[in-house]
């Protein structure tokens, strides 16, 4: 018997699928995009009830800007109607906004917006939820290392793990893939390290309450074991 870890502390969730969601309704993209803020906040309230205590999503990538350019500004302009319509809902839900990623990269406006929702949320008790906008793992890695070196810090895991972007949360217990493809398109490559990675066939838009729970279901029936033998994690060893 594995020994039961319940409800994952922490979730990160790579939201994909959007795109194909809209082309197979013969939508233009941002529709499945569009589609895909309702899919986030009926798992944003399920993850809250299930008590979650953070939540991480992948909202656009540093990758992403190669897209063509009116996606990217179909992207920009529903982060900040999104932030808006939904900020007050959010708050009054208890879920606190982290926005996670390079800012100096988004519009001034944007950024304005960011910083006021983060704000707005900041003494929400229930759940935190990251939002990683302009987010890239590689980035991550590379700005904890830069601010390390022009503070002339040692360089080591303890000093880059406070340096990271996430160094407010722990490391995330499960990882979510929708729609199909099984890789992690350079998200929480540091943070990752031990997480249990589970990927769904769904569309992001159509990931529910129910897909959900199949994913804490197969969560729940993994061994995990940060390198130590199954015997070790099980305690058969304890007694002799
Ligand atoms: C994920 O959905 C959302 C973002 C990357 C912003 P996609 O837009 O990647 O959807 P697919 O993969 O093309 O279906
Ligand atoms: C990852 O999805 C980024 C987000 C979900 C924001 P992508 O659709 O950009 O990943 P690739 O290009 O298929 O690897
Ligand atoms: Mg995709």
């Amino acid at each position: 018997m594995s020994p039961s870890h319940g409800i994952p502390r922490h979730i990160a969730i790579v939201m994909d699928g959007n795109g194909r969601w809209a082309r197979r309704r013969l939508l233009p993209r941002i529709a499945g995009h569009r589609q895909g803020v309702e899919a986030l906040r009926r798992c944003i309230r399920a993850c809250a009830e299930r008590g979650v205590q953070v939540l991480t999503v992948f909202a656009f990538s540093s990758e992403n800007w190669s897209r063509p350019d009116d996606e990217v500004r179909g992207l920009m302009d529903l982060m900040a109607k999104a932030l808006v319509r939904e900020v007050p809902q959010l708050r009054d839900g208890g879920i606190r906004l982290r926005f996670v990623g390079e800012r100096a990269g988004l519009s001034a406006r944007l950024q304005q917006g960011l910083a006021q929702a983060e704000a707005a949320t900041a003494a929400a008790p229930r759940m935190l939820l990251n939002v990683c906008f302009n987010y890239g793992g590689r980035w991550d890695i590379a700005q904890a290392a830069a601010g390390l070196a022009a503070r002339g810090e040692p360089i080591t895991e303890a000093s880059l793990d406070r340096a990271m972007a996430l160094a407010h949360v722990p490391d995330p217990d499960l990882l979510i893939r929708t729609g199909g493809e099984q890789r992690l398109s350079n998200f929480l490559l540091w943070q990752s390290a031990y997480s249990e990675l589970y990927f769904s066939d769904r569309l992001w838009p159509d990931f529910d309450e129910a897909a959900l729970d199949e994913a804490l279901a197969a969560y729940a029936a993994r061994e995990r074991r940060f390198g130590q033998t199954s015997e070790q994690v099980t305690g058969a060893l304890a007694t002799g």
